[in-house]
């Protein structure tokens, strides 16, 4: 039976009573909208996680593709994580100086970031990045960063660009993500077109400037399975003009492989930056690279040393849930063989069914990271993605919430190990069915444009 996205929004609004209270009682607290992509006048509040799925305040049962934007690779609540941050508590979970739980962690890393002869730790993917560019500069003498159309590198300054959708393909330009970016700060950022080889002529030229060509294992915003030629192509440009080149892999790292993109693409930069996977669940961040860039981090006084630090940085606590996360993912490489599997199946299934009825839109995925797009046309980069099918695709996602698959505002999702045959099956449904409600209340037109 076809349900209208009116009906979708209603049934929701009546089953999520409880999350409705809390945003009431105290809206001007949290300001924070966590269905950005919904049309819902209040957020859905998560209880609690388990395995794949969470429950929300009124108790009702998702299946979780956001996993905490990514970095649950086992699901919510492992019991080896579990067992390792209660031990932990027993014993402390802050020092502040260095603590013996340090090691285990960064042994992990360096077995899984083939380019780090050091690891240095923070807390957070966007403090990973944010030290990557100084550590750049430091050892370098040079201030630009270049970045890629579509990229995401976390929340601070520097990284905060949009392309200007009315610049040239080939040589875009940057607008600021929202106010309160120093306009002084656009002069340190060149931004370069994603899988294009402009970009490579851009460097050459810029090349007395750029401390660093900075880019994700893969975008999270655009998962091209064929990402590797351009990131080999990438590391050997940068190489032949004396520019530092990093790989963000705060999403990819321990994630697409154990040794994230640079294992999958066989490719080594000179510095990678994570996040995510390598807490366990917990606020963390970290640098690695090659040991005579990664020497600026220790001291002013080191040569071109730079400042780093951070009250919580290499936590004992995050470190132990990270160490039972990456070391359980050590110990059991399966898995990555399993979420190719089941990343892979999901979208052929969703592929198949958009092209069996006509549906003009597409899941692209790189083993367990997906995305869904709501145009036909192919993607390389982010300049061909349309708005088109906006509409849809909102109806789309509040349809998938009501039949209990939650998909993040950001609509970058996951699966886990946690995620089985039987939640891999239920999504292929809930999918295949929503986009066909959508189709049926005609908010694709068929000719492709917005209705
Ligand atoms: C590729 C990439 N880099 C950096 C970040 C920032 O990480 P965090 O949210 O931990 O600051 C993210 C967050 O999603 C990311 O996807």
């Amino acid at each position: 039976m076809t349900v209208t996205v009116a009906q979708a929004r209603q049934s929701l609004l009546e089953k999520t009573r409880a999350s409705q209270k809390i945003s009431q009682d105290r809206a001007e607290l949290l300001n924070s909208g966590l269905a950005a992509n919904l049309e819902m006048p209040h957020p859905i509040f998560i209880d609690r996680g388990e395995g794949a799925f969470v429950f929300d305040a009124d108790g009702n049962r998702y299946i979780d593709t956001s996993v905490g934007f990514g970095l649950h690779m086992l699901g919510h609540v492992h019991p080896e994580i579990e067992a390792a941050i209660h031990a932990r508590t027993k014993l402390g979970w802050m020092f502040g100086i260095h603590s013996t739980s340090q090691m285990k962690l960064a042994n992990l890393i360096q077995q899984g970031s083939p380019c780090a002869e050091r690891v240095v730790f923070c807390n957070t993917g966007s403090e990973a990045t944010m030290y990557a560019f100084r550590a750049a500069r430091g050892f370098s003498g040079k201030e630009k960063i270049a970045l890629f159309d579509g990229f995401y590198h976390g929340a601070h300054d520097y990284g905060m660009w949009l392309t200007d959708p009315n610049s040239p393909r080939g040589a875009p330009d940057s607008l600021p993500m929202g106010h309160g970016i120093p306009a002084v700060l656009k002069e340190l950022t060149l931004l370069l077109p994603y899988r294009d080889a402009a970009a490579f002529d851009l460097i050459r030229k810029h090349k007395d400037e750029l401390a660093l060509v900075f880019v994700e294992g893969v975008q999270s915003s655009n998962p091209q399975p064929q990402a590797g030629a351009f990131l080999r192509e990438l590391a050997q440009v940068c190489a032949e003009n004396g520019v530092l080149f990093g790989i963000d892999e705060v999403i990819t790292g321990f994630r697409i492989a154990f040794g994230g993109a640079q294992e999958r693409f066989e490719v080594v930069p000179d510095i990678a930056t994570y996040g995510k996977v390598i807490g366990g669940g917990l606020a963390v961040g970290a640098i690695t690279g090659r040991a005579d860039v990664m020497n600026v981090f220790t001291g002013l006084a080191a040569d071109r040393g730079i400042f780093s630090g951070g009250t919580f940085s290499g936590n004992p606590l995050t470190m132990e849930a990270g160490a039972a996360a990456v070391g359980y993912l050590h110990t059991h490489p399966q898995v990555y063989d399993v979420l190719e599997q089941q990343g892979n199946k999901l979208a052929a299934a969703v592929n198949h069914f958009c092209q069996q009825h006509q549906i003009p839109a597409q899941m692209k995925n790189v083993g367990s990271m997906f995305h869904m797009f709501f145009q036909r046309e192919q993607i390389n980069n982010m300049r061909d993605v349309t708005a088109a099918h906006q509409g849809a695709e909102k109806a789309f996602y509040l349809h998938c919430l009501d039949r209990g698959v939650l998909v993040p505002g950001t609509q970058r999702a996951f699966l886990s190990a946690a995620h089985g045959d039987d939640e891999v099956q239920q999504l292929i449904d809930v999918f295949s069915q929503s986009l066909k409600d959508v189709q049926a209340e005609g908010l694709f037109d068929p000719a492709g444009s917005a209705v």
